[in-house]
């Protein structure tokens, strides 16, 4: 059964199709919008569809918001609820991408952040995997520096931010590489282009710290706290040199839409020998049999959305 992407949009339910936005949209013209990518996985063993850590995203949107300061008029749980309208009124049964967006929504001319009317947005659509999250891939530095703090602030995911990502992306695309790795200002290793990175050495897991201009990942919390409770392995938060990479034993990259993926060569070295690493292979694992509901333990971080009702058609 393949399914309608609905919306919520100016405080109603309505199919994606139907919802616009105006040429003078502020968010439009100044990219001053925040969001949030969430995933709603299909398992098809339990022939349900979860929902993956929503009360953490809606908990960094507002923090988002913040900084563009933007008031949201909704409550947790009503965005939780408009989510989980949008998500189950579309009827899909397979991997979703969701996307909140608070955003200046009035049609005005200039450049500022107050005095312009904000909105709430949510809508899905199918999304499979984003890189080859089994083979893994392979990274170069890229020429593109991480957007500092002091210029637009990372860690709040502002749509605006992100041609900082897209200029690194396509510049590792059109080299032949499947992702890039961002260099803060200073040099240190901040992130990928849309994920956090992790490092490997001598069975210790690094990763940038979020002081290296890295977007806090929800993903990266979540591999932090499998690799330490399920394999007992510790993370160190500290800045990382780009040729530390080169020797380490293992580097993987996570995020909402690349799941946990093995990288295996970077600037054209392998990492280790080259193959998946035992301990990107570990949480990898894990993170897939949390995010599908397969370990009760961790059931507080998934919502089923069909919860069993699901019609069959
Ligand atoms: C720039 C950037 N870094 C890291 C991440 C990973 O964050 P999360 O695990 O919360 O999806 C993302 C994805 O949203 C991102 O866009």
């Amino acid at each position: 059964m393949t399914g309608t992407p609905m919306a919520f949009f100016q405080g109603e339910l309505m199919p994606l199709a139907e919802a616009k936005i105006g040429l003078m949209t502020h968010a439009f013209n100044y990219g001053t919008a925040v969001f949030e990518g969430i995933r709603a996985n299909w398992s098809a063993e339990h022939e349900e569809l979860y929902l993956f850590r929503t009360a953490e995203h809606i908990k960094r949107l507002r923090r988002s918001a913040k900084v563009l300061e933007m008031e949201i008029r909704y409550s947790d749980e009503e965005i939780l609820e408009a989510l989980y309208q949008v998500v189950s009124q579309s009827g899909f049964q397979e991997d979703l991408y969701i996307r909140p967006m608070v955003y200046k929504s009035q049609q005005v001319l200039g450049v500022r952040l107050h005095d312009v009317e904000d909105d709430l947005l949510i809508y899905c659509s199918p999304f499979g995997a984003y890189l080859d999250v089994d083979a893994g891939i392979r990274c170069c530095t890229s020429s593109w520096r991480r957007v500092e703090d002091t210029a637009i602030p990372a860690r709040a995911k502002v749509t605006g931010i992100y041609v900082n990502s897209a200029l690194a992306k396509t510049e590792a695309w059109h080299r032949g590489y499947d992702e890039a790795i961002m260099l803060s200002s200073d040099g240190h290793v901040s992130e990928g282009s849309g994920e956090n990175i992790f490092m490997v050495v001598d069975g210790v897991l690094y990763t940038p710290p979020p002081q290296d201009n890295i977007l806090v990942g929800i993903t990266r919390a979540t591999a932090i706290e499998l690799a330490e409770r399920e394999l007992g392995l510790k993370t160190v938060e500290r800045s990382i040199a780009r040729s530390e990479l080169y020797g380490a034993d293992e580097v993987f990259l996570t995020g909402t839409a690349a799941h946990c993926t093995p990288v295996l060569e970077i600037d054209d070295r392998k990492v280790g020998d080259g193959k998946i690493g035992p301990i990107a292979g570990q949480v990898q694992k894990l993170y897939f049999d949390v995010m599908l509901n397969r370990l009760p333990q961790y059931g507080h971080w998934v919502e089923a959305v069909y919860k069993g009702n699901l019609v069959q058609a």
